[in-house]
């Protein structure tokens, strides 16, 4: 199964997705995680995204597209494999169609009013990258493996605000854009998580 996952900032994109990889066994493979690791291990495309993602930009798409495009070359992709956060406009979903053939994208439809909350409120572990909100935790230590919960740099208000921003402008369209392909597919993202992954397994299981 070959599948992005669609959705604005704190949609629940990297919470189902971690579901999703763990049901189905397909690789996860978020372009935000891979920037976060690259500027943990201070590497030239880490230093280059950090500026884009300290003010809630997106990162240039020649850097984007390179590093999706030789991640799907690598050999657990063969059979599948979960974009989340690629592609975010339509010139990187164009490029995305050079590199393979999608089968489903998935839309995970949110308030837009409602995700100010959830991304400010928004703890992830630095180890695991496990994630937590601070409604309903206020620890600082992971319970999954024990490592250090912290708050993402771009999760503050300004932040968010410019996320959400671009993610009008540039991402949205990708709604068409997919729906004229015949490839898209939406869930309730306002729903409670499990409650979300019910309806993402049924349209998955009627697509594979
Ligand atoms: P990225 O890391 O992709 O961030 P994002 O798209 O802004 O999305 P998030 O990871 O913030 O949200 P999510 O949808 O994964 O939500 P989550 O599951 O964590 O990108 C970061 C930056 O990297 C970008 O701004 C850009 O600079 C750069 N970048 C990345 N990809 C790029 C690309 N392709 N091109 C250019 N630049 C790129 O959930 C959020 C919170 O809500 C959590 O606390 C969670 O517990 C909670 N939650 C989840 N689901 C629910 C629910 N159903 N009900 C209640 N709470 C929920
Ligand atoms: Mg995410």
């Amino acid at each position: 199964m070959k599948l992005v996952l669609l959705g604005a900032p704190g949609a629940g994109k990297g919470t189902q997705a971690v579901k999703i990889a763990e049901k189905y066994g397909i690789v996860h493979i978020s372009t935000g995680d891979i920037f976060r690791k690259n500027l943990k291990e201070g590497t030239p495309v880490g230093l280059k995204a950090k500026a884009y993602i300290d003010k809630g930009q997106l990162v240039p798409d020649e850097v984007t597209c390179e590093i999706v495009a030789e991640r799907l070359k690598e050999a657990d992709c063969q059979k599948g494999f979960m974009l989340d956060g690629f592609p975010r406009n339509v010139y990187q979903a164009q490029a995305l169609e050079k590199m393979t053939d999608i089968d489903v994208v998935l839309n995970i439809a949110v308030d837009l009013n409602k995700l100010m909350a959830r991304l400010t409120g928004r703890r992830v572990c630095a180890a695991c990258g496990e994630s937590y909100h601070v409604s309903t935790f206020t620890q600082s230590k992971c319970l999954k493996c024990g490592g250090d919960v912290i708050q993402r740099a771009d999760d503050t208000e300004e932040t968010v605000g410019k996320r959400l921003q671009v993610y009008t402008e540039q991402t949205q369209p990708l709604i068409d854009f997919y729906q004229k392909k015949g490839k898209l597919q939406s869930v309730d993202g306002m729903a409670a998580i499990d409650d979300v992954f019910a309806d993402v397994v049924k349209v998955l299981d009627a697509v594979r």
